[in-house]
């Protein structure tokens, strides 16, 4: 009886005193994203220019202590080594020399844009959670200079939205119209960037927040996405055939459905190949019964995964991303037989569930489709718009983190920046 006693209260105080170590390992955690640490792990992010000098000698607790001071009670809740794992800490990456241009006339969270030549259109997009442009901004790369302003359909989604063009038309379809979280619209547009005019387009199936689009052998692709609810991912397929803006079907095909759901990935159509590229399932939701679909945070896993299409037209799984990424649906460029993709969204820290930004710059080698870590931006920042020419690699927009020791999101931003970029 005694010693029972003074097992559990052994246990207890054991359990106790993990407990509160735990909770130190987790408090210091907001140090570690961007600590260049001394420690050799892997793990840890080398990204010395996003760290500060005070945080240089914090040292992380490695696993065996961790373990010493764990027993069974609160085993599963130990903080697992993913804690320091690639997941969501800054990747090793070489620093690569941003230089800032001319900010874009309005801030963007969620806008789009399409590259045709040498000029950037960047489309709609929040401003801020309660206020949604229905404009679109060019930026004329040769002279550096944002050059003109006009307006997208009223009935046109304002974010979200699927886009994909041909050189001169561009499709927009679905999303989501007006602030905050509310409800999606099937209505699809296409611009001529030539006049400049918008002209209506079958509606797609149904609405779809966020899917991926690419055109495609011809057709207009449009898979994955939110469903109605803006939550509940989709994995419906649908294309139609197209040809100088013009549907060249009456309703929207039936294709194969994609692996896995959900919204903001990139969606990149190469050669003969269909690549679809990170994004997440779940997202916001509108409460419930709010009048402004005020939004509501929900579970939601962002992942990696990576899937191509080829003439089979079957799903093929390639080798993920370095780390899950999503919100990248405009943040790509196709370049000397590659995909470079830049910053987006990783999985949410796994103890204090805090969103968590991305600053690295990807490349997807489209001969070996293998990864690499190119480089750094100069700050962590999602729903990134990128743009190459002559040289230089640009990115615009989106939202960025709250500075190099924490990496959630804060301010919208309408910022340029350019990097020489050359592989
Ligand atoms: C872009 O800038 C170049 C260089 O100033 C200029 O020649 C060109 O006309 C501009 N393009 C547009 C569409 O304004
Ligand atoms: C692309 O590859 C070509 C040929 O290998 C090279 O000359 C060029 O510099 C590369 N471009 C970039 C931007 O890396």
């Amino acid at each position: 009886m005694v010693r029972s006693a003074a097992k559990h209260s052994f246990t207890k105080s054991t359990v106790i005193l993990s407990l509160v170590s735990l909770l130190g390992v987790a408090l210091t955690l907001d140090f570690l994203w961007a600590s260049s640490s001394s420690s050799s792990s892997p793990y840890l992010s080398t990204a010395s220019n996003w760290a500060r000098e005070k945080y240089s000698t914090f040292e992380v607790p490695n696993n065996a202590e961790i373990e010493k001071i764990s027993d069974d009670k609160v085993q599963t809740n130990r903080i697992p080594e993913r804690v320091l794992s690639a997941t969501f800490a800054d990747l090793p990456a070489p620093a690569l020399e941003w230089e800032q241009m001319q900010s874009a006339p309005v801030p963007r969270l969620d806008g789009s844009a399409i590259q045709i030549n040498n000029l950037l259109y960047v489309f709609s997009g929040y401003g801020t959670l309660d206020y949604v442009h229905s404009h679109v901004d060019i930026y004329n790369f040769t002279d550096n200079t944002w050059i003109e302003r006009f307006e997208t359909p009223k009935e046109m989604a304002n974010s979200h939205l699927g886009m994909a063009c041909d050189g001169r038309y561009v499709y927009v379809v679905s999303g989501q119209p007006g602030p905050q979280c509310g409800a999606p619209t099937a209505r699809t547009f296409v611009l001529d960037t030539e006049t400049r005019k918008w002209e209506s387009f079958p509606p797609l199936p149904a609405p779809r927040y966020a899917p991926a689009t690419q055109l495609w052998r011809g057709r207009l692709h449009v898979m994955g996405g939110s469903k109605e609810n803006r939550h509940t991912p989709g994995v419906d397929h649908w294309s139609i055939a197209v040809k100088n803006g013009k549907a060249l079907e009456k309703e929207w095909r039936t294709e194969v459905p994609i692996p896995r759901g959900g919204p903001h990935r990139a969606c990149v159509a190469v050669d003969d190949r269909l690549f679809v590229i990170g994004g997440q399932e779940g997202d916001f939701m509108a409460k419930p019964g709010s009048p402004i679909f005020k939004c509501s945070r929900r579970l939601e896993v962002v992942y990696g995964d990576v899937y191509m299409l080829d003439g089979e037209m079957k799903w093929k799984i390639l080798t993920p991303l370095p780390k899950p990424n999503s919100h990248i649906e405009s943040s790509w460029i196709i370049l000397n037989n590659s995909i470079i993709i830049m910053g987006g969204t990783t999985e949410k820290h796994p103890v204090n569930k805090r969103m968590i930004l991305v600053g690295e710059v990807f490349q997807f080698h489209l001969d070996t489709l293998k990864w690499s870590v190119i480089g750094k931006l100069p700050y962590r920042v999602k729903t990134t718009l990128a743009g190459f020419w002559n040289g230089w690699l640009y990115f615009t927009s989106g939202q960025r983190d709250r500075g190099p020791d924490n990496p959630q999101p804060r301010k919208v931003v309408g910022e340029m920046w350019r990097t020489k970029l050359s592989l």
